[in-house]
């Protein structure tokens, strides 16, 4: 059978918001495999902030997407053609499928974990929906995971405060600190989200960071200081939840969207010295650099699930290639509402 696949490339770098003219389409037959490779049907592509970063020519925890390059992007599909013996036709599998309709891997690579790029997991859909591998049970919960148990080392009792709380990370990152017996503590940019962090996700409280008084509310909330703030978000609020840190408070360095698009100078914490105060810890976190924890940490959570102790955030699921930009953009304007998901 001939499968036609339609890709998005990366036309030109961007400054600022990504426009159209920096990505560009193409159709291709894809040609009969050969042995050893199998072929993908990409269910869901995973929206994600760090699509933008790799836009960028400049230097980062892994290289940039070339020009003319396929995008890069976690997904979800299913084998439908093997030639290679460890996967079989109806597998199930996520990893770097990219922003296209069909992927074509290499089935000896695709066993090799250590290789971000190549590695596929087969994923068992009878434990949760694909959706759910490529958001809790995938990269989103175990950057919340790693992030929050590694770095931040929260303990029963302690506050939590966590910016894009009712996003992909954010969320589970609320869900596993109120596990753990924490005050957790969202912040959020609308209404509606703060309605779903405290209603639906237990929260002890979310705050709107778009309040011109958060600071003063950020005091209220947390009167006894912030023990662990793990950054989704940068600028503002890094340096407001740097002003009420408590004493040998962690903060985790998960993302900083406010300032992806920027096109001056990123905006750092003028608040630094509370860390010297406080004694305090801030650590980056990059999530690929525990793959090979990911199998253990993956089932510890799938049984969280189970159990009914990690609730399962929303997931909001936009139709068509053609929308990938659009979708990419509701990440930075807030219109995505827990993880972003694209059906090629
Ligand atoms: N270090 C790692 O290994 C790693 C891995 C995965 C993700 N990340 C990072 O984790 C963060 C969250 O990723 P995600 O996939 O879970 O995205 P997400 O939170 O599901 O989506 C982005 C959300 O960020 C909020 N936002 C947008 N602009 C903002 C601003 N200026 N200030 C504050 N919030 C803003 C928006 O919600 P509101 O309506 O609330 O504004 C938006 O819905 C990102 O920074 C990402 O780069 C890091």
């Amino acid at each position: 059978m001939t499968y036609t696949n339609t890709r998005v490339t990366l036309a030109s770098r961007p400054v600022g918001l990504p426009h159209p003219d920096n990505l560009a389409f193409d159709v291709v037959d894809i040609p009969p495999l050969v042995e050893g490779q199998i072929l993908i049907k990409n269910h869901f592509i995973s929206i994600e902030p760090a699509m933008r970063g790799w836009m960028n020519s400049s230097k980062s925890y892994i290289p940039p997407i070339a020009l003319g390059e396929v995008f890069r992007a976690m997904g979800a599909g299913q084998v439908v053609e093997s030639r290679h013996p460890a996967f079989a036709v109806g597998d199930y599998v996520t990893g770097d499928l990219k922003v296209q309709q069909f992927a074509v891997h290499d089935g000896d690579s695709a066993q090799d974990p250590t290789n971000p790029g190549t590695y596929l997991l087969k994923v068992d859909t009878t434990l949760a929906s694909l959706e759910t591998h490529l958001a809790t049970l995938g990269l989103p919960g175990l950057t919340a995971y790693f992030g929050l148990l590694g770095i931040g080392q929260p303990r029963a009792g302690e506050t939590v405060v966590v910016s894009g709380a009712a996003g992909a990370v954010g969320s589970v990152v609320g869900s596993i600190a109120k596990l753990k017996g924490c005050r957790v503590i969202g912040l959020v940019g609308n209404q509606e989200k703060i309605d779903y962090c405290v209603q639906k996700l237990g929260f002890d409280a979310c705050l709107n960071y778009k309040d011109p008084y958060l600071r003063a509310a950020l005091r209220t909330a947390c009167p006894r200081g912030i023990d662990v703030y793990f950054d989704n978000a940068g600028g503002d609020l890094l340096d407001w939840a740097l002003e009420r840190l408590a004493l040998r408070g962690r903060v985790v360095l998960c993302g900083a969207i406010s300032q992806y698009n920027t096109t001056g100078a990123v905006k750092g914490p003028a608040n630094y010295l509370s860390l010297l105060i406080n004694r305090g810890r801030m650590e980056g976190l990059v999530v690929l650099d525990s793959i090979a924890q990911f199998p253990t940490a993956t089932r510890e959570m799938a049984s969280w699930l189970r159990e009914g102790h990690l609730v399962t955030p929303k997931v909001q699921v936009e139709k068509g290639i053609d929308n990938f930009l659009a979708t990419l953009l509701k990440l930075f304007s807030g219109q995505s509402f827990g993880k972003l998901l694209l059906t090629p």
